[in-house]
């Protein structure tokens, strides 16, 4: 039986030996990376600087958000603005595998930049076990590359400290739960964020408009279930398809883009049946896309797969 308190008290005094000067970690304000970066300024203190990177793939409201939280924990932080670069970095890039590791590369130099001028050796990364195990290795296939995973430099110059990395998810949530972080329940987000949630090129244009269906989905959702309608799915988004459809609107012809709506039950997200969403709320959050996103989007589609065979975001 897994006991949050034994775990965190074993890392706490672990991380005081392993690290010996500075050290910065990176914090998306997830579970994952929030829990790593509190049990390591537990072990530190002030020699962690936290750093919150705005790629300019978050979601919306969410750089604000985290910023407060991170006030809150009493971590020492800093907000770094890269989006720019991200989205230059990402120029003309639709392969899946090299946008991952291109934004995983970008994450490592802004770290690196931020690093040095911190004076730091150390780089801690909140990765768990399935962000490991599904980015392969000698004994497994890559399935996808985790960001903060296969996306790591060969010259990286920054030592890799991992606190969570024989944890999976419904621990790592137990552990939040122990420290009393208020993100514990909050819903998975991947660390490439919305770039991957556009399938194909992450323009800014893109990322906008899925940054927007993702809200809508996240806000009826959640309302459907705080009303008793359904439970809350385990993770629930939007996925900008680079599908373009013929529509009408008024007496108009569009030819507008399509959204795909994807909501999963998982535990620990290795495996995942697709959310029996009621009719009711699907529609809803097909009206509220369509009427808000005019001209950019005329489709909505529900993904009904199970992961297997698909996996719980499309890239
Ligand atoms: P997949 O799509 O592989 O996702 O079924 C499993 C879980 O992991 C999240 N995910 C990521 N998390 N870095 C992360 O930290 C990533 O690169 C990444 N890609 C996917 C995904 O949202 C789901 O919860």
């Amino acid at each position: 039986m897994f006991d949050p308190g034994k775990f965190i008290e074993e890392k706490v005094s672990e991380l005081k030996h392993e690290i010996k000067g500075k050290a910065i970690i990176a914090c998306s304000g997830g579970v994952d990376s929030t829990v790593a970066a509190v049990i390591t300024s537990k072990a530190i203190g002030n020699r962690l600087l936290t750093v919150y990177v705005n790629t300019g793939f978050m979601r919306k409201g969410e750089t604000e958000t985290v910023e407060k939280m991170l006030k809150q924990l009493g971590l020492n932080y800093k907000i770094v603005d890269a989006s720019n670069e991200f989205f230059a970095a990402l120029n003309g890039v639709v392969d899946p595998e090299r946008k991952r590791k291109i934004i995983g590369e970008k994450f490592i130099r802004v770290f690196e930049r931020t690093a040095r001028d911190f004076g730091a050796d150390y780089l801690v990364q909140g990765t768990i076990a399935p962000d490991w195990i599904e980015s392969g290795d000698r004994l497994r296939d890559t399935i996808k590359t985790h960001h903060n995973v296969g996306g790591l430099p060969a010259d990286m110059k920054l030592k890799l400290v991992e606190p969570l990395r024989d944890l999976y998810k419904d621990e790592v949530r137990k552990v939040a739960r122990f420290l009393g972080i208020e993100v514990s329940e909050r819903q998975p987000f991947p660390g490439p964020a919305l770039a991957i949630r556009v399938i194909g090129e992450a323009t800014p244009e893109a990322v906008e408009i899925v940054r927007e269906a993702c809200a809508i989905v996240e806000e009826e959702i959640e309302k459907a279930a705080a009303s008793g309608k359904m439970t809350l799915p385990w993770q629930y988004f939007a996925v900008l398809l680079p599908v373009q459809s013929v529509g009408v609107q008024g007496d108009r012809r569009a030819y507008g883009r399509t959204i795909a709506v994807r909501a999963v039950d998982s535990v620990d997200a290795m495996t995942a049946t697709y959310s029996k969403i009621p009719h009711e709320v699907l529609e809803k959050i097909s009206l509220r896309i369509v009427n808000e996103m005019k001209d950019k989007v005329n489709r909505v589609v529900y993904d009904i797969t199970d992961k297997p065979p698909a996996t719980i975001e499309w890239e």
